[in-house]
């Protein structure tokens, strides 16, 4: 069976190298469409998202973030040039409610929603867990910077750009799925 949803699901990949060119208005208007009108349990909506097109941000995000996995893995430390956005223009952070219990599931959900339109658009994308290892160290002051609501801790975050290099399918681990009747 073939359409375009499921030729989407099966081409989308992470994608590690970006182009210069920033997302613009019009594919930021569609990203966050894609976002909102994920579905959450009982429509709570228990998540917040911060898209950051400002480089400045990005960088200076980047540039704590390696001073802290420096500190945390001395044995193992990042390169000077390591960016743990993989150098997407446009990085969406989503916030959640660590007192909903499916919060991290819709938070899961969202950014599916957002990397298959990001790739419905020709655009790359990149899911990030990487980055919350800098909100913990930090307390509250990089999630205040990022206009998380009160309460609401770092999930997950997915960078998007257009693409510069592509990747392979990933291989699919064998035993994956049960299939009774
Ligand atoms: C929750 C989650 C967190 C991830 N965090 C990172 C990350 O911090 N950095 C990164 O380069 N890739 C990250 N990835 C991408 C995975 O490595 C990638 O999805 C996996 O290797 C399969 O490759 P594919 O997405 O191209 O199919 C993450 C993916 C998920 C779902």
């Amino acid at each position: 069976m073939n359409n375009e949803v499921l030729k989407a699901i099966a081409d989308r990949r992470s994608i590690r190298a970006y182009t210069g060119r920033p997302v613009n208005d019009e594919e930021l208007g569609a990203l966050i469409s894609a976002a909102t009108q994920a579905p959450s349990a009982v429509n709570r909506q228990p998540y917040h998202f911060t898209f950051v097109r400002d480089k400045a941000v990005l960088d200076e995000f980047c540039q704590a973030w390696r001073n802290v996995s420096r500190q945390l893995n001395p044995d193992n430390p990042p390169s000077e040039d390591f960016n743990v956005f993989r150098g997407a223009p446009c990085v969406c952070f989503i916030f959640c409610d660590p007192l909903n219990s499916w919060s991290l599931v819709d938070s899961g959900i969202a950014v599916e929603n957002l990397a298959l339109a990001a790739h419905s658009m020709g655009l790359g994308s990149v899911i990030l867990g990487m980055p919350k290892m800098l909100f913990e160290a930090a307390g509250e002051a990089w999630l205040q910077k990022l206009d998380c609501p009160a309460g609401m801790r770092f999930s997950v975050a997915i960078g998007i750009g257009t693409p510069a290099a592509g990747k392979d399918a990933h291989p699919v681990r064998e035993g994956l799925v049960t299939v009774k009747g």
